[in-house]
Parts: C-alpha cells; structure tokens; sequence
C-alpha cells in the first residue's frame, strides 16, 4: 500500500547517498506520498498522538533518570531532590507521570477506535495483535514506573500484583519469590523494575515499528469499512492531508495534557505515594492507577484468587482473538444499528468496571463488578460471534469515494 515513491533529492550530495541507502526514499513513500482514506475523521489522529507520546516519555524518562536513584534508602528523597532542587524538575517529572496517564488516554481512544470501525478484522489481523502486545507491555511499563518513587502506593501496589502471581498452583510461591529477588518487596525488586522500566519502552517501540509496517501493507480502515478499490478516487496523499490533521489532533491533545501538568499534577495521582514506602503499614485501601481498575475489578469480582488472576489476564487476552470471534461481514459500526447499541453498553460496563475498582470490594460493589465482568466476555465470546450471523445491516458504500458523496449530499448515484 505504500505510495509509489516519486522522491528525487534535489542535491549530487542527496542522490549519492539515496542510491546507497534509500532511507529518504522510504521516508517520503511512507509519510508523504502514503494514500490514505479521504473519509478518515479525527479518531484516526491518534496513532500520531500515541507515537508523540512514546517519545515523550522516553525524552521526560531519560531526564528523570540523571536524578533518580533506584535505591530503597534514596528513591523517595531523590524524586523529591527532582521535584525540589532540579531546574525544572518538577515540570519533567509531572509531565512524565501525567504522560502516563496520557498515554493510556490515547491508547483507549485508539483501541475503541479499532472496535468499533472493525479495524482488527482482515487483513488486519496481524496488526490488531501488535497493538495487543504493545497495549501489554505498556501495563507492564506502567506497573513498574509507578513503584519506582517509593511511595506507600508503590510499595503496596507492587506487593498486591506480584502477589498474585502466588496464585499459580505448584509453582507461584517460588514464581513470586524468583519476581521479588527475595521475600519480600524490596531493593532488588527495585532494582529490577527500574532496569526493565529503562528497557521496555525501547522494546515497545520496536513493536511500533513492526505496528506501522503493518499498516503500511495493509493500508488503513476508515470510517466506511471499505477497502480502498480506486487510489485516485478514494485517497489522498499523506502529506499534507494527514500529517495536518495529526498535528491539529495533537495541539488539542497537548492543550488537555498541559492542563493537567500545570493545574492539576496530582489529580490522577494518589495522595498516600507522597507517603514514604513502610513495609510495616498498609494503606487502607490499596488501588492501582485509574488504567488498570477495571481489571483490577474484574480480578476481585471472581470469588478465588485463581480464577481472578486467569480472568483479569483472560480480559486482555481475548482481545487477541478479536478478528476471529466477529463473525459479521459489515466492519463498521456505522452499519451495524444492533452492534453500535452493545458497544456503547461495552464502553459503559468498561467505566462502570473502571469506578468499581476504586471501590472497597464489598457488597453490592461486588455483585456489580460480577455482573458487568459478565458482559464484558459475553460481549467477546457471545455477542460478537452470534450478532455478526443474525444482524440486519444497513446498506454499505460501495466505494470511499461514495461514502464522501453521500456525506457531502450529493448521491452515490450521481458519479
Ligand atoms: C504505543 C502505542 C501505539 C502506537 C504508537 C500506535 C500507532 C499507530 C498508528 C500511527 C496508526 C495509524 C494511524 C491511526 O490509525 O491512528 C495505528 C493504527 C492502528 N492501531 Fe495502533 N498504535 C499503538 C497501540 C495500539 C493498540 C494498543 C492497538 C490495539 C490493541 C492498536 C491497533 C491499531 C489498529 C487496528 C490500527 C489500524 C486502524 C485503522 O486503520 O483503522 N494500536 N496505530
């Protein structure tokens, strides 16, 4: 699908070096002259948005890292060494941990995107599973960051997950013993995580990569769920369409993310992280970071702490089986009047899991997170195969193109 490349470097210099290593060539095939859907609307600016976001928190990371000690005796006093006495070390270490959350805005965003436009479906299967891998290696990422400042939350929060790894039969108490480096959460836990929170950024990158060649085979979705069947007709050129679209998507995505690094820092932090970490007392209620509570309902709304740890992880790997459990032939939910419904009530029970997972797991929080886990893999496992078979699809464009005419008033009949 990548444009055919009509780059010639205007320079001797250039053209030596192109036919030697055609880098530049590549780079105007893949960004400039790339054809893209004309149809694609704002929640297509997010690839670009999370692919800012990556770089940087790897930028903010780095700097952090010239500060930070990964120490149990120093980590505390050294982040607030960073917030204190390095020049701008406050904004950099709140534009990295806000970054997180940012991140994880974008990657939602993205992610529902793709559910609901069909994205994962052929031939973009493989593509979906990449962005799979890469949505868990940043949970894993985002785990490990978060126990890094030493706080009471990190120390908690890091004791409760690897925890959970004890569930295992047989095996876990060695598992979590080999996780921790010890008996307990302690410095070479520390030590450990701050080598693989280095690392895996770096590794998610790579999985970009392999991410965006994929695209590039494949060529994008877009809002129609048509293939794109005539490049003149259907498309337009990377730059400048995309490349303008992305940039204006992403100042509005800076805007709402600035706000938060200078107005409200600690909003989506948690108070008890200012708290040194003390092994001797337990925060009240120990909750993860907003990103991960509605798997962190779904873990405690199964009865045995087996069953929770084989769910929570469940939940984040059916998605991997996505393209194969949509049986219906129409992509987008444009089309779709009966899956449209069943995805906002997913989104819905994805907030709903989300709020009860800050919540103290009792009660009637507990029945609730029961059944919206319920519909969470019932959407997957039930709905998704049955209502591709049964559903009455509204009438698909034939082509991009139509789709546009339609939109713009005139009829598809008029080209
Ligand atoms: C660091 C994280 C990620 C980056 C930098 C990234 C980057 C991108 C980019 C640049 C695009 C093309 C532009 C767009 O469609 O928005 C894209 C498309 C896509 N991504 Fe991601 N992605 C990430 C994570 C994910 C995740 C977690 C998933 C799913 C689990 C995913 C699934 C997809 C799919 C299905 C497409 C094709 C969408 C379409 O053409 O309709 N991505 N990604």
């Amino acid at each position: 699908m990548s444009g055919h490349s009509t780059y010639v470097p205007s320079s001797a210099i250039g053209r030596w070096f192109e036919s030697r290593l055609p880098i530049m060539g590549l780079m105007h095939s893949s960004f400039v002259a790339y054809p893209v859907p004309r149809n694609l609307n704002y929640w297509w600016t997010f690839g670009a948005i999370l692919s800012f976001m990556l770089v940087a928190q790897i930028v903010t990371g780095i700097i952090l890292v010239m500060h930070y000690t990964p120490h149990v005796d120093y980590a505390f006093n050294s982040i607030e060494h960073i917030m204190r006495d390095v020049n701008w070390g406050w904004m950099i270490r709140y534009a990295h941990a806000n970054g997180a959350s940012m991140f994880f805005v974008a990657v939602y965003i993205h992610m529902l995107r793709g559910l609901y436009y069909g994205s994962y479906k052929a031939p973009r299967e493989v593509l979906w599973i990449l962005g799979v891998i890469i949505y868990l290696l940043m949970m894993a990422t985002g785990f490990m960051g978060y126990v890094l400042p030493w706080g009471q939350m990190s120390f908690w929060g890091a004791t409760v997950i690897t925890n959970l790894f004890s569930a295992i039969p047989l095996v876990g108490d060695a598992i979590t013993t080999w996780l921790w480096g010890g008996y307990s959460v302690d410095n070479p836990t520390l030590n450990r995580f701050f080598s693989l929170h280095y690392l895996l950024p770096f590794m998610i990158a790579a999985v970009v990569g392999l991410h965006v060649w994929a695209l590039h085979v494949v060529g994008q979705n877009n809002p129609a769920g048509v293939e794109v069947k005539n490049i003149e007709r259907d498309t337009i050129p990377f730059t400048p369409y995309a490349t303008l679209k992305d940039a204006f998507g992403l100042v509005l995505f800076l805007i709402f993310y600035s706000w938060f690094i200078f107005y409200t820092p600690n909003f989506l932090g948690h108070a008890d992280n200012y708290i040194e970490a003390n092994p001797l007392v337990t925060p009240a209620h120990i909750v993860p970071e907003w990103y991960y509570l509605p798997f962190y309902a779904i873990l405690r709304a199964i009865p045995s702490k087996l069953g929770g740890v084989v769910a929570m992880f469940g939940a984040i790997a059916i998605l991997a089986f996505l393209p194969w459990l949509d049986t219906s032939r129409v992509k987008s939910a444009a089309f779709r009047p009966v899956y449209k419904v069943f995805f906002w009530v997913f989104v819905m029970a994805c907030l709903g899991l989300g709020y009860l997972g800050s919540q103290p797991p009792d009660g009637g929080y507990v029945i609730a997170a029961r059944i919206l886990t319920a519909y969470y893999f019932g959407f997957f496992i039930i709905i998704m195969p049955l209502l591709g078979l049964f559903e009455k699809t509204k009438p698909v464009p034939a082509t991009i193109a139509d789709a546009v005419l339609a939109k713009n008033g005139a009829t598809a009949s008029a080209h």
